[in-house]
């Protein structure tokens, strides 16, 4: 595995890749591997010629009061699970290198981040895809992949492909969880013990409001509210949101008709964590989205 550091390296090598027509999966992360990033880097290595992962804490996605400071970090454990996942180059560039100084050109999105974490992280996907921009044009990938843990981020990121033709396809994988059922994340080791135990109520509460749908009950503000009341009731965390949504537009519903999401985020001492599941008008679960 080659482990570039810069900008011009990783341009260089990447033109010289698609001159000699290998194609080039990428997969975006900020570090801190756990099985969900691997299941993207091996799925990745399936069906492209050269897989690049690339590693960057991306100041501008995070708000003021976030933490981007107690993000966590592991770049010794992180090389050596890229390797052991089959990845072919490690691109991992400085602040600095991104962002020598403040940006001249600022994203807007005028679609699907008024609701979920868009609403209550302002600027958040503008800094995801003002950043996502800057690797496309940098590693220029044929494929480019994502987890369905975000799948607000999957939504945004479609938009930005078809609203600026990126010659790039993205290709949404299964949310990877523990034995429990919690969804993985970084930023699960920033719970307590006590805390590590309650989360999994964020799936099991989801899970609930799912089954409502497949016996037979239509309307979201009847399934938001039983989930929320679950998470409250399990949980010492602060509910963010408990949402259901169209999927991908992020749009409001009055009776479920079409596929849609069912979100939340939960504030917990130290993390926040979210989780979704999407599914059709019969609840069934949609596992690969398009
Ligand atoms: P990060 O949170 O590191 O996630 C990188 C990728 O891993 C994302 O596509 C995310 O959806 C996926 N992922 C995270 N947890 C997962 C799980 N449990 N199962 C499956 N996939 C999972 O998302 C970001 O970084 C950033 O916003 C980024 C796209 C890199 C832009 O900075």
């Amino acid at each position: 595995m080659e482990i570039i550091r810069t900008i011009d390296k990783m341009q260089t090598k990447s033109l010289g890749l698609l001159r000699s027509n290998k194609t080039i999966g990428l997969v975006p992360t900020m570090g801190f591997f756990h099985e969900g990033h691997l299941s993207l880097m091996k799925e990745a290595k399936k069906d492209s010629d050269i897989v690049v992962t690339s590693i960057f804490i991306n100041p501008l996605q995070f708000g003021p009061n976030e933490d981007y400071e107690q993000y966590p970090r592991n770049e010794e454990n992180d090389i050596k699970l890229a390797e052991q996942a089959g990845v072919d180059i490690l691109f991992m560039p400085g602040v600095r290198d991104m962002y020598p100084r403040k940006m001249m050109i600022d994203m807007t999105i005028n679609e699907r981040v008024n609701v979920l974490c868009g609403r209550s992280r302002p600027g958040h996907f503008e800094g995801v895809l003002t950043v996502l921009s800057k690797l496309f044009n940098i590693i220029l990938p044929d494929k480019t992949f994502f987890g369905m843990k975000d799948a607000q981020q999957i939504a945004v990121v479609n938009a930005l492909i078809h609203d600026l033709n990126f010659p790039n396809e993205l290709i949404a994988l299964p949310t990877v969880r523990e034995e429990d059922g919690l969804a993985k994340s970084s930023r699960n080791v920033n719970l307590s013990k006590i805390e590590r135990n309650e989360a999994v109520w964020l799936y099991k509460a989801l899970k609930h409001g799912q089954r409502l749908v497949v016996d037979g009950e239509k309307n979201p503000a009847i399934i938001e509210k039983e989930v929320k009341k679950i998470i409250e009731n399990k949980t010492s965390g602060t509910v963010d949101y408990v949402e259901l949504l169209s999927y991908p537009e992020l749009q409001d519903v009055s009776t479920i008709d079409q596929q849609v999401i069912l979100a939340t985020a939960v504030f917990f001492e130290s993390a926040r964590l979210i989780d979704n599941l999407i599914f059709d008008t019969d609840g069934s679960l949609v596992k690969h989205i398009k």
